[in-house]
Protein backbone atom coordinates (compact mmCIF):
# COMPACT_ATOMS: atom_id res chain seq x y z
CA UNK A 1 0.00 0.00 0.00
CA UNK A 2 1.91 3.01 -1.08
CA UNK A 3 -0.71 6.22 -1.60
CA UNK A 4 0.45 9.43 -1.22
CA UNK A 5 -2.75 10.99 1.13
CA UNK A 6 -3.76 14.84 1.50
CA UNK A 7 -3.69 14.32 4.76
CA UNK A 8 -5.50 17.35 5.44
CA UNK A 9 -8.75 17.34 3.46
CA UNK A 10 -8.61 13.58 4.08
CA UNK A 11 -9.21 14.51 7.70
CA UNK A 12 -11.55 17.49 7.08
CA UNK A 13 -13.78 16.42 4.67
CA UNK A 14 -13.43 12.74 5.36
CA UNK A 15 -14.17 12.26 8.36
CA UNK A 16 -16.61 9.68 8.30
CA UNK A 17 -14.25 6.94 7.58
CA UNK A 18 -13.13 7.00 11.44
CA UNK A 19 -16.38 8.22 13.10
CA UNK A 20 -17.89 5.22 11.22
CA UNK A 21 -14.75 2.88 12.70
CA UNK A 22 -16.51 3.99 16.62
CA UNK A 23 -18.86 0.79 15.58
CA UNK A 24 -16.07 -1.84 14.99
CA UNK A 25 -14.25 -0.45 18.19
CA UNK A 26 -17.18 -1.57 20.17
CA UNK A 27 -16.69 -4.90 19.75
CA UNK A 28 -13.77 -5.05 21.39
CA UNK A 29 -13.94 -6.89 24.82
CA UNK A 30 -11.37 -6.16 26.69
CA UNK A 31 -10.55 -4.19 30.12
CA UNK A 32 -8.96 -0.85 30.71
CA UNK A 33 -5.24 -0.83 30.56
CA UNK A 34 -5.39 -3.81 28.00
CA UNK A 35 -2.65 -3.09 25.04
CA UNK A 36 -3.81 -2.36 21.59
CA UNK A 37 -2.29 -2.30 18.12
CA UNK A 38 -4.27 0.20 15.35
CA UNK A 39 -3.17 -1.15 12.39
CA UNK A 40 -3.49 1.04 9.22
CA UNK A 41 -4.61 4.16 12.51
CA UNK A 42 -4.16 6.90 9.47
CA UNK A 43 -4.28 10.21 10.92
CA UNK A 44 -4.56 9.13 14.72
CA UNK A 45 -8.56 9.86 15.25
CA UNK A 46 -9.29 6.35 15.97
CA UNK A 47 -6.17 5.43 18.00
CA UNK A 48 -7.04 8.34 20.45
CA UNK A 49 -10.52 7.17 20.99
CA UNK A 50 -9.61 3.65 21.79
CA UNK A 51 -7.04 5.32 24.14
CA UNK A 52 -10.26 7.03 25.85
CA UNK A 53 -11.35 3.99 26.12
CA UNK A 54 -8.78 2.93 28.51
CA UNK A 55 -6.68 1.17 26.40
CA UNK A 56 -2.68 1.29 25.77
CA UNK A 57 -2.92 2.24 21.80
CA UNK A 58 -0.18 1.55 19.69
CA UNK A 59 -0.30 3.00 16.10
CA UNK A 60 0.90 1.39 12.97
CA UNK A 61 0.50 3.59 9.40
CA UNK A 62 2.43 3.56 6.10
CA UNK A 63 1.70 6.73 5.22
CA UNK A 64 4.31 9.41 6.33
CA UNK A 65 1.86 12.25 5.84
CA UNK A 66 -1.20 10.66 7.74
CA UNK A 67 1.38 9.85 10.72
CA UNK A 68 2.91 13.46 10.73
CA UNK A 69 -0.78 14.48 11.30
CA UNK A 70 -1.17 11.62 14.00
CA UNK A 71 1.98 12.60 15.94
CA UNK A 72 1.06 15.96 16.41
CA UNK A 73 -2.48 15.71 17.45
CA UNK A 74 -1.74 12.64 19.95
CA UNK A 75 1.44 13.34 21.19
CA UNK A 76 0.78 11.34 24.07
CA UNK A 77 0.32 7.69 21.64
CA UNK A 78 3.29 5.89 20.06
CA UNK A 79 2.91 5.74 16.56
CA UNK A 80 5.53 3.93 14.14
CA UNK A 81 5.86 4.09 9.85
CA UNK A 82 5.31 0.67 8.73
CA UNK A 83 3.97 -1.54 6.29
CA UNK A 84 0.46 -3.51 7.88
CA UNK A 85 2.30 -6.72 5.69
CA UNK A 86 5.30 -6.20 7.07
CA UNK A 87 5.89 -4.96 10.92
CA UNK A 88 6.74 -6.63 14.59
CA UNK A 89 6.18 -5.07 17.60
CA UNK A 90 9.07 -5.73 20.85
CA UNK A 91 5.53 -6.90 23.02
CA UNK A 92 2.79 -8.67 22.33
CA UNK A 93 -0.53 -7.16 22.64
CA UNK A 94 -4.36 -8.28 23.70
CA UNK A 95 -5.94 -6.52 20.95
CA UNK A 96 -5.19 -5.86 17.25
CA UNK A 97 -7.90 -3.35 15.37
CA UNK A 98 -8.28 -2.27 11.84
CA UNK A 99 -10.80 0.35 10.18
CA UNK A 100 -11.27 0.77 6.92
CA UNK A 101 -7.73 -0.63 6.03
CA UNK A 102 -7.18 -3.81 4.29
CA UNK A 103 -9.49 -3.30 1.20
CA UNK A 104 -6.34 -1.32 -0.13
CA UNK A 105 -4.19 -4.04 0.94
CA UNK A 106 -3.36 -6.58 -2.51
CA UNK A 107 -5.23 -9.92 -2.27
CA UNK A 108 -1.85 -11.50 -2.38
CA UNK A 109 -0.80 -9.85 0.84
CA UNK A 110 -3.35 -10.40 3.12
CA UNK A 111 -1.71 -14.20 4.23
CA UNK A 112 1.46 -11.95 5.34
CA UNK A 113 -0.35 -9.31 6.85
CA UNK A 114 -2.49 -12.00 8.70
CA UNK A 115 0.55 -13.69 10.12
CA UNK A 116 2.10 -10.42 11.24
CA UNK A 117 -1.05 -9.73 13.17
CA UNK A 118 -0.89 -13.56 14.36
CA UNK A 119 2.19 -13.12 15.50
CA UNK A 120 1.86 -9.63 17.36
CA UNK A 121 -1.46 -10.90 19.44
CA UNK A 122 -1.02 -12.68 22.53
CA UNK A 123 -2.64 -16.92 23.10
CA UNK A 124 -6.03 -15.95 22.42
CA UNK A 125 -5.88 -12.02 21.70
CA UNK A 126 -8.61 -10.36 19.83
CA UNK A 127 -8.38 -9.28 16.33
CA UNK A 128 -11.18 -7.19 15.40
CA UNK A 129 -11.97 -5.19 11.92
CA UNK A 130 -13.98 -3.76 9.53
CA UNK A 131 -13.33 -2.65 5.54
CA UNK A 132 -15.02 -2.51 2.66
CA UNK A 133 -16.70 -6.01 2.01
CA UNK A 134 -17.96 -8.01 -1.21
CA UNK A 135 -20.20 -5.57 -3.57
CA UNK A 136 -18.42 -2.60 -1.69
CA UNK A 137 -19.10 0.38 -4.14
CA UNK A 138 -20.43 -1.45 -6.70
CA UNK A 139 -22.41 1.31 -7.99
CA UNK A 140 -19.27 4.00 -8.51
CA UNK A 141 -17.09 1.17 -9.89
CA UNK A 142 -19.52 -0.15 -12.29
CA UNK A 143 -19.63 3.71 -13.56
CA UNK A 144 -16.06 4.26 -13.76
CA UNK A 145 -15.90 1.03 -15.84
CA UNK A 146 -18.33 2.34 -18.13
CA UNK A 147 -16.95 5.76 -18.43
CA UNK A 148 -13.35 4.61 -18.57
CA UNK A 149 -14.78 2.86 -21.67
CA UNK A 150 -16.25 5.68 -23.61
CA UNK A 151 -12.86 7.20 -23.45
CA UNK A 152 -11.05 3.93 -24.57
CA UNK A 153 -9.44 2.89 -21.28
CA UNK A 154 -10.14 0.21 -19.42
CA UNK A 155 -10.91 0.49 -15.61
CA UNK A 156 -8.75 -1.85 -13.50
CA UNK A 157 -10.61 -1.80 -9.40
CA UNK A 158 -7.61 -1.89 -7.39
CA UNK A 159 -9.52 -2.85 -3.96
CA UNK A 160 -9.51 -5.95 -2.35
CA UNK A 161 -13.23 -6.54 -1.47
CA UNK A 162 -14.09 -10.25 -0.25
CA UNK A 163 -17.07 -12.16 0.88
CA UNK A 164 -17.36 -13.56 4.75
CA UNK A 165 -16.31 -17.02 3.02
CA UNK A 166 -13.08 -15.53 1.27
CA UNK A 167 -12.31 -13.87 4.26
CA UNK A 168 -12.88 -16.53 7.31
CA UNK A 169 -10.85 -18.92 4.84
CA UNK A 170 -7.77 -17.02 4.96
CA UNK A 171 -8.05 -16.20 8.51
CA UNK A 172 -8.31 -19.88 9.80
CA UNK A 173 -5.13 -20.72 7.37
CA UNK A 174 -3.70 -18.06 9.33
CA UNK A 175 -4.46 -19.53 12.81
CA UNK A 176 -7.59 -17.76 13.77
CA UNK A 177 -11.22 -18.94 15.06
CA UNK A 178 -14.10 -16.40 13.56
CA UNK A 179 -16.26 -15.50 16.38
CA UNK A 180 -18.08 -12.85 14.54
CA UNK A 181 -18.91 -12.12 10.74
CA UNK A 182 -21.00 -9.35 9.13
CA UNK A 183 -21.34 -8.14 5.92
CA UNK A 184 -23.67 -5.28 5.35
CA UNK A 185 -25.05 -2.29 3.45
CA UNK A 186 -23.67 1.39 5.15
CA UNK A 187 -25.11 4.14 2.06
CA UNK A 188 -23.09 7.00 3.32
CA UNK A 189 -23.62 10.37 2.82
CA UNK A 190 -20.81 12.50 1.18
CA UNK A 191 -19.45 16.01 2.28
CA UNK A 192 -20.64 19.21 -0.09
CA UNK A 193 -22.09 19.56 -3.41
CA UNK A 194 -19.67 18.26 -5.12
CA UNK A 195 -19.41 15.10 -2.91
CA UNK A 196 -18.97 12.87 -5.00
CA UNK A 197 -16.49 14.48 -7.51
CA UNK A 198 -13.95 14.67 -4.36
CA UNK A 199 -14.33 11.19 -2.90
CA UNK A 200 -13.52 9.45 -6.85
CA UNK A 201 -10.44 12.36 -6.50
CA UNK A 202 -9.51 11.16 -3.25
CA UNK A 203 -9.85 7.95 -3.64
CA UNK A 204 -9.98 6.38 -6.69
CA UNK A 205 -6.05 7.17 -7.92
CA UNK A 206 -4.14 4.32 -9.42
CA UNK A 207 -6.81 3.51 -11.99
CA UNK A 208 -6.37 7.19 -14.09
CA UNK A 209 -2.23 6.33 -14.02
CA UNK A 210 -3.37 5.18 -17.89
CA UNK A 211 -5.26 8.88 -18.31
CA UNK A 212 -2.12 11.24 -18.70
CA UNK A 213 -4.32 14.21 -19.64
CA UNK A 214 -5.36 16.07 -16.60
CA UNK A 215 -8.66 17.62 -18.79
CA UNK A 216 -9.33 14.25 -19.88
CA UNK A 217 -9.38 12.48 -16.21
CA UNK A 218 -11.82 15.49 -15.59
CA UNK A 219 -14.18 14.28 -18.11
CA UNK A 220 -14.42 11.08 -17.17
CA UNK A 221 -14.96 11.90 -13.65
CA UNK A 222 -17.69 14.46 -14.26
CA UNK A 223 -19.42 11.56 -16.97
CA UNK A 224 -19.54 9.15 -14.15
CA UNK A 225 -20.36 11.42 -11.71
CA UNK A 226 -23.33 11.91 -14.47
CA UNK A 227 -23.96 8.33 -14.88
CA UNK A 228 -24.86 8.31 -10.85
CA UNK A 229 -27.01 11.19 -10.72
CA UNK A 230 -30.04 9.17 -10.42
CA UNK A 231 -29.05 6.52 -7.51
CA UNK A 232 -26.62 8.60 -5.71
CA UNK A 233 -27.89 11.84 -5.24
CA UNK A 234 -30.65 12.09 -3.28
CA UNK A 235 -32.49 15.41 -1.68
CA UNK A 236 -29.66 17.87 -2.74
CA UNK A 237 -26.98 15.23 -1.58
CA UNK A 238 -24.65 12.67 -2.30
CA UNK A 239 -23.87 9.16 -1.27
CA UNK A 240 -21.30 6.34 -1.54
CA UNK A 241 -23.11 2.42 -1.46
CA UNK A 242 -20.81 1.09 0.86
CA UNK A 243 -20.89 -2.27 2.42
CA UNK A 244 -18.41 -3.35 5.24
CA UNK A 245 -17.53 -6.47 6.39
CA UNK A 246 -16.86 -6.55 10.28
CA UNK A 247 -15.25 -9.47 11.49
CA UNK A 248 -14.34 -10.16 15.53
CA UNK A 249 -11.59 -13.48 15.62
CA UNK A 250 -9.59 -14.82 18.42
CA UNK A 251 -6.12 -16.41 18.27
CA UNK A 252 -5.76 -20.32 18.18
CA UNK A 253 -4.32 -21.59 21.22
CA UNK A 254 -0.66 -23.74 20.51
C1 LIG B 1 -13.92 1.94 1.99
O1 LIG B 1 -13.72 2.47 3.09
O2 LIG B 1 -14.61 0.93 1.88
C2 LIG B 1 -13.29 2.51 0.77
C3 LIG B 1 -12.90 3.82 0.73
C4 LIG B 1 -12.34 4.33 -0.41
C5 LIG B 1 -12.15 3.52 -1.50
C6 LIG B 1 -12.55 2.20 -1.45
C7 LIG B 1 -13.12 1.69 -0.32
Amino acid sequence: MNIKWDAEKYTSDFAFVHQYGHHAAELIDAREGCTVLDLGCGNGALSKTLQEKGFLVTGIDASKELLHIAKTNYPEITFIQADAADFSLSHPVDVVFSNAVFHWIDKTHHPAMLQCVNRTLKENGQFVFEFGGYGNNRMIHEALTEAFQQFHYRYQNPFYFPTIGEYSALLEQAGFQVRLAVLFDRMTELKGEHGLKEWIKMFIKSPFSVVKNKAEQEEIIETTVAKLQDSLYRDGKWYADYVRLQMKVIKNDR
